[in-house]
């Protein structure tokens, strides 16, 4: 195949079994099972077996599972010492791109890139990136890190080590139906990013760290801090109107719409809408659903028949907010919950491994003679 294809749109570049995305009809699955069952029915934990073994597991299967993420949800003391040197007004993002990338020093065999190998990696790195992600934020307030407990499953016991508190029951749940709706989406920017390092032979700790500085722009998992900004700079519901509007005049992106693949509703957005209206009420931010729920009638309205509808991202936002996390924790949820779909891609691709590879058309001048720099 010859023809060029900008941003590889349309460009079929792996096999995967974890999830299908039909864009056209708004539907995703992981392993078949539509986002929405897994949402309402299942655990996060669960899903991450899901996408890991291409099948849901057995009870003894997934207790055993537990455990063994619990048992990684430590971090080294070496590591905790290096994140107190680093400044306290780092972005979040940054801070858990390097500590992933450090905790390759921690691994007494860091390069193995046999199957099981990669799995027990993949598990310390989903197991303690929430323990980096509270300590760092308890670090920046001045406060002690909380000692995560391995009692408590992976969503709770990342709240608990933010907050020192245990968080509600619908707060928990809230924040596992994010990590369950977040946790694999095709070949999406960071996921191929994670499979062209691992293609090198490279190593895991190496495409999670890359991952994750993919995901961190404004055109994937930032867009969640976008829209947050946006719902700040909106006064009230009345003045949605106006301000989409102005934006759209002036050809300017709505963080939180639009998306490569999807040309129909999200399916995941739907998701996060009807909890995102409820956390909203339960914690007093009635208002910032509204606004939300304005600018998607707005947006569906002005350019919902060109395919752009509100993404994953659009709904997260209130969601996160009411759960009380700062703004820029948001792309690091997003991470935390992608790490399992990088994790079982880059084990996918082991597993059937091809060095990626593409070309560039060269589109610059030939046999041009050389000149020397004093007569340039
Ligand atoms: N607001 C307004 N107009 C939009 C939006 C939007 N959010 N998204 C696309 N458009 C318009 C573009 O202006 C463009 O219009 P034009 O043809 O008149 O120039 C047209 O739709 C096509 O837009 P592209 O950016 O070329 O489409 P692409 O397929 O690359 O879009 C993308 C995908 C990058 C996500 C885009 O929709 C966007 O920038 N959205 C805002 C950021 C965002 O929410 N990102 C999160 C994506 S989901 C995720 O990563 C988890």
């Amino acid at each position: 195949m010859t023809e060029f294809a900008k941003g590889l749109e349309g460009v079929i570049a792996a096999e995967t079994q974890m999830s299908f995305i039909d864009g056209q009809k708004g539907i995703l699955e992981y392993v078949g099972i539509p986002i929405g069952e897994l949402a309402r029915n299942s655990t996060f934990e669960e899903t991450v077996f899901l996408l890991w073994n291409h099948r849901l597991p057995k009870k003894a299967e997934l207790e055993a599972f537990n455990r063994e993420l619990r048992a990684n949800y430590s971090l080294p003391d070496a590591a905790f010492a290096r994140m107190k040197a680093i400044p306290a007004d780092a972005q979040p993002m940054h801070v858990l791109r390097t500590m992933v990338s450090g905790l390759a020093m921690h691994d007494a065999d860091p390069n193995a890139n046999d199957v099981e190998s990669a799995r027990k990696k993949a598990l310390r790195i989903l197991g303690c990136t929430p323990t980096i992600v509270a300590a760092f934020d308890r670090f920046r307030r001045g406060l002690d890190p909380v000692d995560p407990d391995p009692s408590k499953n992976f969503a709770h016991n990342f709240l608990n080590m933010l907050n020192d508190a245990d968080p509600t029951e619908a707060m928990a749940r809230a924040f596992e139906i994010c990590m369950i709706t977040h946790a694999d989406h095709g070949l999406n920017n960071s996921t191929f990013t994670a499979r062209v390092i691992i293609s090198t032979l490279s190593d895991l700790y190496s495409a999670i760290t890359g991952a994750i500085g993919s995901l961190r722009g404004p055109l994937h998992g930032g867009a969640n801090e976008g829209v947050m900004k946006m719902l700040g700079e909106i006064p009230t519901v009345d003045d949605v109107e106006p301000y989409i509007l102005g934006k759209l005049e002036r050809h300017e992106k709505i963080m939180g719409f639009g998306h490569r693949v999807y040309k129909a509703h999200d399916p995941r957005a739907a998701e996060l809408k009807a909890l995102a209206k409820q956390l909203a009420h339960d914690t007093g931010n009635d208002d910032l659903y509204e606004k939300s729920f304005k600018i998607e009638q707005v947006m569906d309205r002005e350019v919902g028949s060109r395919g752009i509808y509100a993404n994953v991202d659009f709904y997260s936002a209130t969601t996160y907010h009411c759960i009380g996390l700062k703004l820029d924790l948001f792309t690091p949820m997003f991470a935390l919950s992608r790490i399992a779909g990088w994790s079982g891609h880059v084990i996918e691709q082991l597993a059937d491994n091809r060095l990626f590879r593409p070309k560039a058309d060269y589109i610059g001048p030939h046999a041009v003679a050389y000149t020397p720099i004093d007569k340039r």
